[in-house]
């Protein structure tokens, strides 16, 4: 069975960005959730016996009411364990090849981020903001509800969770001011850095 992924850091490293009452219902209830349903969901099928991202693969697009229901729960389970993984509590830098693919792309870290946010607040209802990359040249991109750039083959850098349930207790409808914290304040470029290469 699929297993809820081990948080990176402990439940209250991302306050007061993120509090660890938010982490509570998260990561705790929410994502936790996903992953139990994708197991409900899964067994008995073929789907049982394959990776993750083989799943949010194959699922992708379906049509069949069962299908998008396994999309939809494994797509989440990726897409969170990927965010948590977007996020750290310590101060990182990246490297010189995602600084260059910055500046290429964006001008400036600053501008890069400002891009991100506006993806991220002008996403209608629940969804995902990424920062991709396609032959090393990056870009933004947006999706709704458990899509996920993965899905198509694009190399996803970092995500931020725009779905209410990552927000509505440290920020209530302040979407933009939890985007300006996290971006702001506990992205993981490390990781970013790491993806990219
Ligand atoms: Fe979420």
């Amino acid at each position: 069975p699929f297993k809820l992924a081990p948080l990176p850091w402990d439940d209250d490293a991302l306050a007061p960005t993120i509090s660890a009452h938010t982490i509570s219902f998260h990561y705790h209830k929410h994502h936790k959730a996903y992953v139990d349903m994708l197991n409900t969901l899964v067994e008995g099928t073929p789907y049982a016996d394959m990776k993750l991202e083989e799943i949010v693969h194959k699922t992708a697009g379906a049509t069949d009411p069962k299908d998008k229901k396994i999309f939809n729960n494994a797509g989440q389970v990726w897409n969170h364990d990927f965010y948590w993984r977007s996020l750290t509590p310590a101060k990182t830098e990246g490297d010189a090849t995602l600084d260059s693919a910055i500046t290429a792309a964006f001008g400036s870290k600053d501008a890069l981020i400002a891009k991100l946010a506006e993806a991220g607040k002008d996403q209608f209802g629940s969804g995902w903001a990424w920062l991709v990359s396609k032959d090393g040249k990056l870009s933004i991109d947006k999706t709704s509800n458990a899509e996920t750039p993965m899905a198509k083959g694009v190399n996803c850098l970092l995500t931020v969770d725009v779905w209410e349930h990552a927000y509505y207790l440290d920020y209530q409808n302040a979407r933009p001011k939890y985007l300006e914290a996290v971006l702001g304040k506990i992205i993981n470029w490390e990781f970013a850095a790491q993806n990219l290469a």
